[in-house]
């Protein structure tokens, strides 16, 4: 969502027209997670573009006069995985909001069971709370490696709305929702087009699928990440 900082929102304005897009559906709290590929940027450049980036949407936030328009946001990045990410210091500084949780997506290439020990080591070494992005991506995985991460009372799985609104995957995001292997939702929102903001629709799928009891966890968890992050909403 945050403007021309990766492939997500090309202008202030689409940005905008994002967040006030969130807040219509119930969003309220929003974390941006733009990309951050460690062999293609280093830590300190990409922190540098996201602040910019963010200063530019808050300048059109003011110019607009959209402050009780758009949901409260906390800055945050989708950390692909690289090999010894368990044992980079960088990864403290690309956490959500200054808080422990932390953004991890996986490889698309076949998983091995080193990356998913690396994955477990990122808690145990540096005391970070992982959470996996969109877990239905990942599902033609090695289905043991995948387990793994599902079953580790440790680690979060997040999956993106298209799940439940993609109709041939509603059943099965549900079954897994039901199960308790989906802690978090994410709209995974590049822009206004192929890839809107979605929360608000697959919401409405899990009350009617049946699965409404399940909706109380996932905001916990969400408010839980709000609460624990210790950077001040927008303050960067
Ligand atoms: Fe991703």
């Amino acid at each position: 969502m945050l403007p021309r900082i990766d492939d997500g929102s090309k202008s202030v304005d689409m940005s905008l027209e994002m967040l006030t897009g969130s807040m219509a559906q119930g969003v309220r709290s929003v974390i941006f997670t733009p990309h951050f590929y460690a062999d293609m940027d280093s830590p300190e450049t990409f922190l540098r573009r996201r602040a910019e980036s963010l200063k530019r949407l808050e300048d059109g936030i003011r110019a607009n006069s959209l402050e009780d328009q758009i949901p409260e946001y906390i800055l945050g990045a989708e950390v692909h995985y690289f090999r010894g990410m368990s044992r980079s210091q960088a990864l403290e500084d690309l956490t959500i909001g200054g808080s422990s949780y932390i953004l991890i997506e996986m490889p698309f290439r076949n998983w091995q069971p080193q990356m998913v020990d690396e994955i477990m080591e990122i808690s145990r070494v540096l005391g970070l709370n992982v959470i996996i992005a969109h877990i239905e991506r990942y599902l033609d995985q090695d289905r043991k490696l995948v387990k793994r991460l599902i079953e580790d009372p440790d680690i979060l799985i997040q999956s993106n709305a298209e799940f439940f609104i993609e109709h041939r995957t509603t059943r099965k995001a549900l079954k897994m929702l039901t199960k308790g292997q989906i802690d978090l939702l994410g709209s995974d929102s590049h822009n206004m087009t192929g890839r809107a903001p979605n929360l608000g629709e697959a919401v409405e799928i899990i009350k009617a699928g049946k699965a409404e009891s399940q909706l109380g966890r996932i905001y916990a968890n969400g408010v839980r990440i709000f609460s624990s992050a210790t950077s001040e909403v927008g303050d960067y």
